[in-house]
């Protein structure tokens, strides 16, 4: 088999138990960086969860991020900070969330491991294999408690079908496929427009967008990844693809009311569609109260009314990963722009039966070779599938778990989360390499 391993064993060595803390009262929460997920998806369940944490402080750079989450999680003002040195001068809870942008995750969970916080941490984490392993030397040596947002696995579907496997349902798992559907409005917003456009500031669209689909591969096949490869391209959103006659902004554009990807099309009709909410994602293009006019505005302003086909971004629209597992589970991942809704169709087969699921319906569907099918209705099994189907709430309330000494270790803790990063890596490296075969670790 071809190809380099990208780490060795020898260098990330398992964390194998992180120091249980038992906090005896509410547990207090700082949060560095508020905005849609620190603020909105976590901030909210937090402060909502009055019996278990106390939001206590804020930092973002942003002042009218500041204003706003100060005021709804009653947070003093004294306690705000507007730049992270200030903030990281000294320890203000006992649980911090960083949920600041992608490049800095890592240096600001360094500073907050040193001043000893128990930290919960956005993905992705990083796509640097040294800093990975700095990262996890750094909490080793201070034994501190990192969970890492991977909320897909606290999701009640996911544990479903994790149960099945486990219990054998379909008797020896052997492979499984996994089409991440980004969406084509969804992969607009935030691949071409959005934070993650350009790969010198994000990190590889594989991981940005990926890194919960390669660890819930990892999850389900219950083994570290032994290698894989990858192919992918940005096929679609250049200049050479431009509409005739189109304009550098939707809002003048003579395709407005037709292009499928018009900017008014997919913030201003489609905000009026849904109701108008006040939410992910038409609350990442205005911190002010959403109105028609205030959205127009931002269309004629920020990079949220430009043309998708300026040639802006460099991240693919289309990625495929196929894996090898180290107890000889395969499985195949397709990230895929080109898809009218988003979310994840997952098949598992078996020697004995296959899983089926699909995130956009209600239901996991096991189909035992020669017995009935079994249907699961995930609504039945919960009362709460807000925030990545329930995934955002229930980590919360695991975090509170770890930090009251209730479970030894996360289920997204700093070491499971890392192989699903050093799979990421190892894809990107794969893919630009024209499909190489990559292995993960070194023997
Ligand atoms: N776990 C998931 O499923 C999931 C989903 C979406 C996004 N994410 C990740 O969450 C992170 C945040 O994404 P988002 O959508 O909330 O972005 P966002 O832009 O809405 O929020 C980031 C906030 O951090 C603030 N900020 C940036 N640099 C800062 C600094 N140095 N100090 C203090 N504040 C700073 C910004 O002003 C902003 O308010 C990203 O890394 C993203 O990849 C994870």
């Amino acid at each position: 088999m071809g190809g380099m391993g990208i780490i060795s064993n020898d260098i990330i060595k398992p964390i194998i138990t992180q120091t249980r803390r038992n906090f005896m009262s509410t547990i207090t929460v700082s949060i560095l960086g508020v905005g849609a997920r620190g603020g909105e998806a976590y901030g909210s369940y937090v402060h909502a969860c009055k019996d278990k944490y106390k939001i206590v402080s804020l930092c973002d750079v942003n002042p009218s991020k500041i204003e706003k989450y100060s005021a709804l999680f009653n947070v003093r003002k004294e306690d705000c900070y507007l730049n992270e040195e200030e903030f990281l001068k000294e320890k203000r809870s006992d649980l911090l969330i960083i949920a600041t942008l992608d490049q800095d995750h890592v240096r600001l969970a360094l500073k907050a491991i040193k001043l000893g916080y128990a930290i919960l941490l956005e993905k992705p984490i990083s796509d640097n294999v040294e800093e990975l392993v700095e990262l996890q030397k750094t909490a080793k040596e201070y034994g501190t408690i990192v969970v890492v947002c991977h909320v897909l696995r606290y999701t009640v579907a996911i544990r479903k079908i994790k149960e099945l496997i486990d219990a054998k349902k379909i008797g020896e798992l052997v492979s499984f496929d996994s089409l991440e559907q980004v969406a084509y409005w969804h992969y607009a917003h935030s691949y071409v427009r959005g934070n993650w456009r350009s790969s010198k500031n994000a990190t590889p669209m594989i991981m940005a967008k990926c890194c919960h689909d390669l660890d819930l591969m990892q999850y389900f096949a219950d083994s570290k990844c032994e290698s894989l490869s990858s192919v992918g391209a940005l096929r679609y959103f250049k200049p050479e693809n431009k509409p005739e006659g189109a304009t550098d902004r939707c809002i003048n554009c003579k395709h407005v009311d037709t292009c499928a990807y018009s900017a008014k099309r997919i913030y201003v009709d489609e905000w009026n569609l849904c109701g108008k909410p006040n939410a992910w994602p038409f609350t990442v293009l205005s911190d002010k109260e959403l109105t028609e006019e205030e959205l127009f505005e931002k269309l004629k302003t920020t990079r949220y009314g430009e043309c998708v086909f300026n040639g802006y971004n460099d991240v693919v629209d289309h990625q495929f990963v196929t894996a090898t597992f180290e107890n000889g589970v395969t499985a195949n991942l397709n990230m895929m722009a080109f898809t009218k809704g988003g979310g994840r169709i997952m098949r598992f087969f078996g020697t004995e039966g296959e899983i089926l699921y699909d995130e956009a319906g209600d239901h996991v569907t096991l189909k035992r070779f020669g017995g009935e099918n079994e249907v699961y209705v995930i609504s039945k099994l919960t009362d709460d599938l807000t925030g990545h189907g329930g995934g955002d709430h229930r980590m919360i309330d695991a975090v509170y778990e770890v930090l009251k000494g209730n479970a030894d270790v996360a289920d997204t803790s700093l070491d499971r989360s890392i192989e699903s990063h050093l799979m990421a890596i190892a894809s990107e490296k794969s893919r630009l390499s024209g499909g190489e075969r990559v292995k993960i670790h070194i023997d």
